[in-house]
């Protein structure tokens, strides 16, 4: 179907277009009504990311209410684990955790990979299928998942850390293992992405939330390889990465396979072109805190973060939307990048 809003697929393949495109990382969920009102009507977190019909609602209501221009599609980057056979929960307000954590070459071993592992997850095909009916083409929908390094902190720490000091430590003692499990997750996220690419979505973004805790070597021996794979082979759509943290790194990020990068409130625009050159286009990049401000400053400081990235940029936040943030200051972000033209 021909996609009626199609000002982010044009401008995430470089074309000059009006105005940025705009969406907000983690805006499907934490912060809408309805989305508070579904997570209520279910006992837990991953009931919903296993509900197609539910996530059809979480994923339209940014669309609906907010105005964006793109879609995400409600999961989490964590099915992926469990899909290899490690599964999670969810704390009510302790975040996620691994009842089992990997350890041991045995552990690895006994990991599901490739298509095995991207079986498991039909309900988010489902949930894709179901969602570009419902979108009618109004705007893209995107998929994503976690990048291996950030997925492979998960599954050996066991749940969110300051440091992933467990995770950390494997790469130091155990750099064999750690490159097994990183091959693992690859394998599988590969096949995982294919599959929702056949469901519909139409573009793909990889999360490596936990990148900027590596040192810029660690960073090229365990994050950039795998990256790479998946970049390499995923063709069919446009792909953004998303290391959070890695300003370290642009330069060898910016020779990936992808289409765009996004960058956190630690990069200046500036910076990122200096590293990066005018290839690809640029993601980002507002503080998210930025949004507790008065609508006035959040004006403010979105057009100046417009007139500083140029064109060749999709608006965002430089990391994703905080659950407690107003809805009006949302609505002022989206609305001014929409008022704006180059
Ligand atoms: O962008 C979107 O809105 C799509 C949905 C989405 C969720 N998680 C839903 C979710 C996406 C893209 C993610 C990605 C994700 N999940 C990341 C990478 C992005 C980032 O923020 O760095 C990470 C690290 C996770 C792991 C995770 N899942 C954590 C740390 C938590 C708990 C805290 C929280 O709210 O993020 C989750 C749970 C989760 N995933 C919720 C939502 C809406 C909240 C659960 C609830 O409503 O009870």
């Amino acid at each position: 179907m021909k996609l009626q809003n199609d000002l982010f697929l044009r401008a995430i393949t470089g074309e000059v277009v009006e105005r940025p495109p705009v969406w907000l990382m983690r805006q499907a969920g934490r912060t809408l009504p309805n989305y508070r009102k579904i997570r209520a009507s279910v006992p837990d977190f991953k009931t919903l990311v296993e509900s197609p019909e539910l996530i059809v609602e979480a994923t339209v209501e940014p669309v609906e209410v907010l105005g964006v221009d793109a879609a995400i599609i409600f999961s989490d980057i964590l099915v992926i684990p469990e899909a290899m056979g490690l599964p999670y929960e969810l704390l009510e307000k302790r975040g996620p955790r691994f009842p089992r954590t990997i350890k041991t070459q045995a552990d690895v071993r006994g990991l599901r990979t490739g298509v095995d592992a991207a079986a498991q997850l039909a309900h988010t095909y489902e949930s894709v299928r179901l969602t570009k009916q419902r979108l009618q083409g109004r705007v893209p929908l995107i998929g994503f998942a976690g990048a291996p390094w950030t997925i492979m902190a998960y599954m050996v720490e066991g749940s969110g850390s300051k440091t992933f000091a467990s995770a950390k430590e494997m790469l130091f003692k155990s750099p064999e293992l750690a490159h097994q499990l990183l091959d693992k997750i690859t394998q599988a996220t590969i096949a995982y992405l294919k599959e929702k690419i056949i469901a519909g979505v139409d573009v793909i973004q990889l999360f490596d939330s936990w990148a900027g805790i590596l040192s810029p070597h660690q960073y090229h021996q365990f994050a950039m390889p795998y990256l790479k794979e998946i970049c390499d082979h995923i063709q069919e759509v446009p792909v953004t990465v998303f290391s959070k943290g890695a300003w370290f790194a642009l330069k060898e990020i910016g020779a990936l396979n992808c289409q765009a990068i996004g960058l956190d409130w630690n990069t200046t625009p500036q910076f990122a072109r200096a590293q990066l050159g005018n290839e690809k286009v640029l993601q980002g990049n507002l503080d998210p805190c930025q949004l507790f401000d008065t609508l006035d400053n959040i004006e403010k400081a979105t057009l100046s973060m417009l007139k500083e990235f140029g064109t060749k940029h999709i608006a965002n936040l430089g990391h994703g939307v905080y659950p407690e943030t107003p809805v009006e200051a949302i609505h002022c972000f989206v609305d001014t990048v929409k008022r704006f033209r180059y």
